[in-house]
């Protein structure tokens, strides 16, 4: 089965190192070219286009950053969306509006191609590890096709119904995710100015009830003694905006999501946007300093 994979970022190039590791024949596609050369030193074929990446191959994942990009993959000049796409299964993984997706789906069953949203919840490690967890939507036979290149990237699939239905579900998953993260700010913010200590509030709720499965996984990025950045704030940031949209348009009131919101824009305009999520606790340290 012959993959292409359009998207070398963070996430695209571990999933993309893990399907060739798992011995899949490669195409990949990156906008900025430079990013593909370690795959290509491993045996990847780099597609000058998009559409290039569409020659002698049967499933393509994209993973890019945004709705934005996403469109500019799919629709703009040399994308993916045309003719060449014919008996295609595209696998979207990228965290999209659920409309977004839906509108990309019904594109490329106009040019005989089929697709399934597949966004993922797990960060770096888990992809190039194969442990991510898979949202799906679509039909049940495209996701059965899917498979194998599905389990070689995953732990498990969770099939959550037809097209963008997969997109909506991680939505409804990264909500906690960041109102978490910016609780923890709040919840350091307010210790340390009552005069406890950070170690011992981070490791305290990490034995509690307050404890989340990733908490333990963050505490040095909360302790400072690491700047690795697996999920980029300004990320976190473009999905909490997609949540708000997709709650309005669903007509549900999302409090939480929209305080947590603009707090994720207050720190990307603060400068924070290319760290990971959790500098939302930078954030809110840098917001008390300046009182
Ligand atoms: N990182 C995580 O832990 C994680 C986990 C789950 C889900 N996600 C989601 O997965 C997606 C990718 O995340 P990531 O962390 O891999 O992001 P990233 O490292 O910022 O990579 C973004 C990718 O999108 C491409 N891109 C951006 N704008 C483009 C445009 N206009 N045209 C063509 N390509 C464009 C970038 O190309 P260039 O290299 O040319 O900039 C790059 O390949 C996002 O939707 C994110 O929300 C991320």
């Amino acid at each position: 089965m012959n993959v292409a994979v359009v998207g070398l970022g963070r996430m695209g190039a571990a999933i993309a190192a893990r399907l060739l590791d798992r011995g899949f024949p490669l195409a990949v596609w990156n906008r900025t070219a430079s990013r593909a050369q370690a795959l290509e030193a491993e045996g990847a074929r780099f597609a000058a286009t998009p559409r290039d990446a569409l020659a002698g191959t049967d499933i393509v994942i994209t993973m890019l950053s945004d709705d934005d990009a996403a469109r500019a993959v799919y629709l703009g000049d040399d994308g993916l969306c045309s003719a060449a796409a014919r008996g295609r299964l595209f696998i979207e993984m990228s965290t999209l509006k659920p409309e977004t997706v839906r509108a990309l789906h019904d594109r490329l069953r106009g040019h005989g191609a089929s697709m399934i949203d597949a966004p993922v919840s797990g960060t770096v490690a888990p992809a190039r590890e194969g442990r991510l967890l898979a949202l799906a939507g679509g039909d049940e036979a495209d996701i059965h096709r899917a498979e194998p290149v599905l389990a070689a990237l995953t732990r498990r699939v969770i099939h959550a119904g037809p097209a963008g239905q997969g997109a909506l579900l991680k939505l409804a998953v990264n909500l906690p995710l960041a109102v978490y993260w910016q609780s923890l700010a709040e919840s350091v913010a307010i210790g340390e100015a009552g005069g406890l200590d950070r170690k011992t509030i981070v490791e305290t709720l990490a034995d509690s009830a307050a404890s989340l499965a990733v908490l333990d996984m963050k505490i040095p990025a909360v302790l400072g003694e690491t700047a690795e950045v697996a999920f980029d704030l300004a990320s976190m940031h473009k999905d909490l905006r997609l949540i708000a949209e997709t709650a309005e348009s669903l007509g549900v009131d999302v409090d939480a999501a929209s305080a947590a919101f603009r707090a994720y824009g207050a720190a990307v305009d603060a400068g924070l946007g290319d760290d990971d999520a959790v500098a939302i606790v930078r954030h809110t340290e840098l917001r008390q300093s300046e009182r």
